[in-house]
């Protein structure tokens, strides 16, 4: 994979930003339907296409090989944009701060992605004077709506089509279609799976896993081994500074490194294995796998670090705030009002989500054990059982007694009317 700037990779393609109604920007993969969505749009709309590649961490192939596949398959331009520290940093750190786990479970891997990448489609479209967005999404899952409500909660004047869903571009006609133009892409590799991945995690459906009862093989996995033959025990100490991991075993780490390292070191020991059906927004119920070690381990450490530094009440709200946030994310609301005001509150939780975590990762588990944090509310003077123990035990014999003088009252009631527990 590439690590080439937007700069160097997009060399004076560039051209005034009039607005222009008869060009389309599509979102480009390199593979074998976007490939062709570029002549198919062309085709059935009569508008140019722009191609855009945004490299997110779904590993494969060099930009430059995508941005030249994309001209030869008749793209007027082809931009492509390395946005991987972008998403580490504004993406997946904010779903870190919120521990962000649709139905407890599933940490937004796609969900994050479709965000930023619609971002830098309606910058392209600026650029290059689209008035059209297109993508390879079809008309049954989430990542169509998180596309084309994110474009316009952007770019309110924008049009978004689906050349699968809209343009009848089936797999049979992209593959008839690659063979008859010689399009330069591969038509006979077929995935049996339809997999998604990026630096948060990696999604992979469809095939055999359709019938609930198949358990995922081997093959299905890619960022991590098989947890029940791991490696030898991996203890690592995490620090947090307002929420954010900055070292790793005191190796400063920007964002993007965090969770590359943690991705290997947690992958290695099986950490992030998911099999769930899920609920889509358009109503289906879905079997998903994902592989998400880094992310997991994260918030697992971010966790740990929150229950030690933010007030009993504090924590408690947004623990309930997070499952909405996630819910809000997975049903394509990242650029709503909601969302943005969510954000506010998270930012503020993380002023003194500071400190050190250590964590064992092993057998498919990361296990917390051990805090630390000059900015945390434990006080071992008041824990304590032993010696110099500060805490004033004769205060809770009034606590107690107003804090349960209610159910006392209510339970008195009972009795009296012929509802008592019969004690
Ligand atoms: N179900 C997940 C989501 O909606 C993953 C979607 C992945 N997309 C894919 N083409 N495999 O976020």
């Amino acid at each position: 994979m590439t690590t080439s700037s937007e700069q160097t990779s997009n060399q004076s393609t560039e051209q005034s930003a009039q607005q222009n109604k008869d060009r389309v920007v599509l979102a480009y993969s390199g593979g074998l339907d976007t490939s062709v969505a570029i002549g198919w749009i062309g085709e059935q709309t009569g508008k140019e296409v722009i191609a855009v590649a945004v490299d997110v961490g779904q590993g494969g192939e060099d930009l430059d090989v995508i941005r030249r596949r994309a001209l030869d398959c008749g793209a007027v331009e082809a931009w492509v944009v390395d946005a991987r520290e972008e998403f580490a940093s504004d993406y997946c750190m904010p779903a870190l701060k919120a521990n962000a786990l649709y139905q407890g479970t599933y940490p937004l891997v796609s969900a994050l992605s479709r965000p930023l990448i619609a971002k830098h489609l309606v910058q392209a479209a600026r650029r290059f004077g689209a008035g059209t967005v297109a993508h390879g999404c079809t008309g049954k899952g989430n990542d169509q709506v998180r596309f084309e409500v994110s474009i316009t909660s952007m770019a309110p004047d924008m049009t978004c089509i689906s050349p699968v869903r809209d343009l009848a571009l089936t797999r049979d006609v992209a593959i008839d279609y690659a063979e008859r133009h010689s399009l330069p892409i591969e038509t006979t590799k077929h995935n049996p799976f339809s997999i998604d991945q990026n630096v948060w995690g990696r999604a992979i459906e469809t095939g055999f896993l359709e019938d609930l009862w198949n358990a995922p093989t081997k093959d299905v996995y890619s960022y991590t081994d098989d947890p029940t033959y791991p490696p030898l025990p991996d203890e690592l100490v995490i620090t947090f500074e307002e929420g954010l991991p900055v070292a790793i075993d005191e190796r400063p780490v920007t964002p993007l490194e965090a969770i590359q390292e943690m991705n290997r070191r947690a992958g290695a020991q099986g950490v992030g294995r998911i099999d769930i059906v899920e609920d889509r927004l358009v109503g289906i119920k879905s079997r998903e796998v994902y592989e998400a070690p880094g992310a997991l381990a994260l918030i697992e450490a971010h966790r740990a670090l929150e229950a030690v530094t933010l007030e009993r009440l504090q924590l408690r709200y947004k623990r309930h705030l997070e499952s909405t946030w996630s819910d809000l994310v997975y049903e394509a609301q990242w650029y709503s009002p909601l969302k943005r005001s969510m954000d506010a509150f998270i930012a503020d939780t993380q002023r003194y989500v500071n400190g050190d975590i250590r964590m064992v990762l092993h057998g498919g588990r990361a296990t917390v054990n051990g805090r630390r944090s000059a900015t945390g509310l434990y006080d071992f003077n008041l824990a304590t059982y032993d010696s110099g123990d500060t805490f004033d035990q004769s205060s809770s014999r009034g606590f107690i007694e107003i804090y349960g003088l209610q159910s006392k009252l209510a339970a008195a009631r009972d009795v009296r009317t012929g509802h008592g527990m019969g004690f």
